[in-house]
């Protein structure tokens, strides 16, 4: 298993760049499909996660290439609409797929893209959604087919805002017969940003960022060149690697206005923050972090679950106890008993992590198993004593692009063996 080793001890320093967002690229990567012909993504991060689903694409017959951040689609020739089950299981985001190859062929084969390490995953509102557009849904044997002649506008409700079905919902209404009203709609900046792209190929969406979209049906879409903005995970990530390591850090091409939740979390463990311009921010770590009294994920403009694991591995050298509570996944604190080999001291009680500050965290071998915790376990190493060993970097690269490059840009001592 692919193995990070890393020294702690180091003060972090210097400036960094975020990457292009994956959770903005991939629904954007799949909307190609709907538009027939040829469409340029600049900014597209280089990540397993959008490598794979650039091969799941030139599987269903678009021509793709990909260099420099430079993403090219023709998906002139996209005819195949079956995805292979090996394929849905490695990336189970895949499943956003569904709604763009549904809207283009009429039909779409897909297995159960199963559950992760951080939840069962269910995609109940996936299927209602495209059901309430007229596709009939056909379940056996762990396959879903769904199929519709032709989609037709309707009035959605989300039980829950979720952000995979919100943005189905939309790839599938954008070219249906009517108008598509989602009610209960994720509201996170990567639902602007598709809302911003199909619009710029012609769709006629408005409300993106709100809790209610509303998709006018278009006949067609033509080509575009779009930009896809930094990634505020990637970015919250390195201000608590710096945060954690008395860092002095300056961050550039940041969407500011995506990340308050975290920088004011960050200000209230004693950090520095600065705002530069709109897209920087500088961060001033303090010697010793505080505690915070609670952070609860919530759907945006909530705190982010994507950053539940860095925060509390922060939180783990602070002084004093704080609480976290995981509100969206029901199973995403698998990373703490790796912490805990490390020297943190955290308690699960049901939905929250009770984190009990400690002096230093010792270096260790430990197990990454999957994104966020596994990047969490990284910054842990970097601010114990002595090595650590983080095992299962696959996951880490599935959304961190030149993670150990960058770290080692600003003074960490990290190498992959
Ligand atoms: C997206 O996942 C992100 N992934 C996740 O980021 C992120 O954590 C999540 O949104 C929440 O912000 C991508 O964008 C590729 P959801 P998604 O549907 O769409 C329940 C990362 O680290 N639910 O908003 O799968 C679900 O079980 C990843 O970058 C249903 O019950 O998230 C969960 O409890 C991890 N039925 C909650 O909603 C459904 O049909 C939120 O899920 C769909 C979801």
């Amino acid at each position: 298993m692919d193995t990070y080793v890393v020294s702690g001890g180091n003060v972090l320093e210097g400036e960094l760049v975020v990457q292009g967002s994956k959770n903005s690229a991939l629904p954007i990567i799949a909307s190609t499909i709907l538009t027939g012909t040829t469409v340029i993504l600049y900014n597209c991060p280089n990540i397993s996660d959008t490598i794979n689903l650039q091969n799941i694409l030139r599987l269903l017959g678009n021509k793709i290439t990909y260099e420099n951040h430079k993403l090219v689609v023709d998906s002139s020739s996209c005819d195949i609409n079956e995805i292979p089950a090996n394929l849905m299981k490695e990336m189970r985001s895949s499943i956003i797929l569904m709604g763009a190859i549904l809207a283009r062929t009429g039909r779409v084969v897909v297995s159960y893209p199963g559950g992760c390490e951080i939840g069962t995953r269910p995609i109940d509102l996936h299927l209602y959604g495209l059901q309430k557009l007229g596709a009939n849904i056909i379940e056996n044997h762990g396959y879903i087919i769904c199929e519709a002649s032709r989609l037709k506008g309707s009035e959605i409700s989300l039980d829950f805002p979720s952000v995979g079905a919100t943005e189905n919902i939309m790839l599938a209404a954008t070219l249906a017969d009517g108008v598509t009203i989602i009610r209960n709609a994720a509201r996170e900046p990567e639902i602007v940003e598709l809302q911003n792209f199909l619009n710029l190929c012609g769709a006629n969406i408005k409300g993106a960022g709100t809790s209610t979209v509303k998709i006018k049906g278009v006949p067609k879409l033509h080509e575009a060149d779009y930009t896809v903005k930094s990634d505020r995970i990637v970015a919250g990530t390195y201000l608590c690697a710096a945060a954690m390591n008395k860092g002095k850090l300056c961050l550039k091409n940041v969407v500011i206005d995506n990340i308050w939740s975290i920088i004011h979390k960050l200000q209230e463990t004693g950090c520095e923050c600065r705002i530069i311009n709109n897209d920087e921010i500088y961060i001033k770590a303090p010697k010793k972090l505080k505690a915070v009294k609670m952070i609860k994920t919530l759907p945006y403009p909530g705190f982010p679950t994507d950053m539940q694991s860095q925060m509390v591995t922060m939180l783990s050298i602070a002084s004093g106890t704080s609480i976290v509570i995981e509100n969206i996944f029901e199973n995403r604190y698998k990373y703490i008993p790796e912490l805990t080999k490390m020297g943190a001291e955290i308690t699960i009680e049901g939905k929250a992590a009770i984190v009990k500050g400690v002096d230093k965290l010792n270096g260790a071998t430990v197990e990454a198993r999957e994104l966020r915790g596994g990047a969490s376990l990284v910054l842990a190493g970097l601010a114990a004593d002595g090595y650590t060993k983080i095992e299962g970097t696959k996951y880490i690269e599935r959304g961190y692009e030149d993670f150990t490059e960058n770290l080692k840009r600003i003074g960490a001592k990290i190498d992959k063996e």
